[in-house]
C-alpha cells in the first residue's frame, strides 16, 4: 500500500490581504497577529472559486508529472469549503480538466490531505495506477468577518499531487477523536418549516486554546510514531512538513525533537491557515525549491477539527 509523487503544483488567489488591511474593520493589530499567530498577511479568493484554484494546482502537478487528464484514473479532493455541498469539487476540477475518471471528495477537516494519502494507497494497492490527488479551500467563505479570533488566521489556497505506483509512501496514522464542540463549520440548516432545532451561525466556530493544546500534543505525538514506524529517527527526517495554522505550534515541535528550524518548514507569515490545503501548498514550495534530494525523507503532520490528526513518512524518489 503505497505510491511515488510524481508531480507537485500550487495555486493562490491574486489579492494579498495585510494585517494592517484587516486591523481597519476588526480590533486587532499588526503585532498581535504576527506575536501571537506568526501571519503577516495572507490570499483571499475575490473572484476565484474554490474550484478554480483546485484547477490551478492540478494543472502544475499535471505538468511537473508529465501526465495528462485523460490519463488519471481517480482524482480525490480534500476540502472542506468546496464550491457546492454536491457536486463533489473533485467533480467540478474533473470537469474543467477534461478528464473522465471517478472523482470524489474526503473531508478531515485541516487533516484532509493526510487521510486522502492514505485514502490513495488503497487505491494503488488494487491496480489504480494515476491519481490526482488536491487540497483546496476557500475559507474567508466560512469565517465571520466579524469575529477577530478567527477572521485574522484563515486563508484561502490549493495545493496538488500527482501520484503513481511506488514504494515512496512509508508509514502512516491516522487519529479522530469525534465531537464538534471545540472547532466547527455548521452547515446552513435550510428552511424546513419542520426542524426545529436552534442552528448555530453557519461559519467557523473555535475554542483557539483547545485547539492549540490537542495541536501541540497530536502534531508531536503522530510524528514520533510515524518516523518511529518508519524505522528512523528524528536526524533521518530531511525536512518536516507540518499544518500551518500557527507559528507557536509548529516552533513547539521543533523544540520538542530539537531539530534545526530550517528542517520544520514554514510559509503561515504569507499564506495564513489553508486547513486541507496547507501541507500540499508547503509540500509544493518544498519539491520546486530545488532543496530535495533523491532518498531524502519528509514527514507530513497535520491536525484539524474532529478533532482529527494524521502524519505520514514520504521517502522523495526522482
Ligand atoms: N487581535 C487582538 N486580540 C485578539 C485577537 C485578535 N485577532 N483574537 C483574540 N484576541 C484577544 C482575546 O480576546 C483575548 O483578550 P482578553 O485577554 O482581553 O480576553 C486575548 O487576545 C487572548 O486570547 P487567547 O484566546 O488566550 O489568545 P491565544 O494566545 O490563545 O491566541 C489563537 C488565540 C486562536 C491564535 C490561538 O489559541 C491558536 O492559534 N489556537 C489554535 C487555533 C488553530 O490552530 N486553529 C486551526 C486548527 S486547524
Amino acid at each position: 500500500m503505497s505510491f511515488k509523487i510524481l508531480g507537485t503544483g500550487s495555486c493562490l488567489p491574486q489579492r494579498v490581504v495585510s494585517n494592517e488591511e484587516l486591523s481597519e474593520f476588526l480590533d486587532t493589530s499588526d503585532e498581535w497577529i504576527t506575536q501571537r499567530v506568526g501571519i503577516t498577511e495572507r490570499r483571499v479568493c475575490t473572484t476565484e472559486t474554490t474550484t478554480d484554484i483546485a484547477v490551478g494546482a492540478a494543472k502544475g502537478a499535471l505538468e511537473m508529472s508529465g501526465t495528462t487528464p485523460d490519463e488519471l484514473d481517480m482524482i480525490l479532493c480534500a476540502t472542506v469549503s468546496a464550491d457546492h455541498a454536491a457536486p463533489s469539487l473533485a467533480c467540478s476540477v474533473q470537469a474543467m480538466l477534461g478528464a473522465t475518471c471517478p472523482a470524489m471528495d474526503i473531508n478531515a477537516a485541516c487533516s484532509g490531505f493526510i487521510y486522502m494519502l492514505e485514502a490513495a494507497a488503497g487505491f494503488f494497492a488494487i491496480g489504480y495506477k494515476r491519481i490526482l490527488v488536491i487540497g483546496a479551500e476557500r475559507l474567508t467563505r466560512v469565517v465571520d468577518w466579524t469575529d477577530r479570533s478567527t477572521a485574522v488566521i484563515f486563508a484561502d489556497g490549493a495545493g496538488a499531487m500527482v501520484l503513481g505506483p511506488g514504494k515512496s509512501y512509508i508509514s502512516s496514522k491516522l487519529v479522530a477523536k469525534g465531537g464538534d464542540t471545540v472547532l466547527s463549520i455548521p452547515s446552513f440548516e435550510g428552511q424546513s418549516p419542520f426542524y426545529k432545532n436552534k442552528s448555530l451561525k453557519p461559519y467557523v466556530h473555535m475554542n483557539g486554546q483547545e485547539v492549540f493544546k490537542f495541536a501541540v500534543n497530536a502534531m508531536c505525538t503522530d510524528l514520533a510514531d510515524v518516523i518511529e514506524a518508519a524505522g528512523l529517527t528524528i536526524e533521518d527526517i530531511a525536512w518536516i512538513v507540518p499544518h500551518q495554522a500557527n507559528a507557536r505550534i509548529i516552533d513547539a515541535a521543533v523544540r520538542k525533537f530539537n531539530i534545526q528550524p530550517e528542517r520544520c518548514l514554514k510559509n503561515i507569515e504569507t499564506t495564513g491557515n489553508t486547513s486541507a490545503a496547507s501541507v500540499a501548498i508547503l509540500a509544493d514550495e518544498l519539491c520546486r525549491s530545488g532543496k530535495l534530494k533523491d532518498g531524502d525523507y519528509i514527514a507530513m503532520a497535520a491536525f484539524g477539527a474532529g478533532l482529527t490528526s494524521a502524519a505520514c513518512v514520504i521517502r522523495w524518489e526522482e
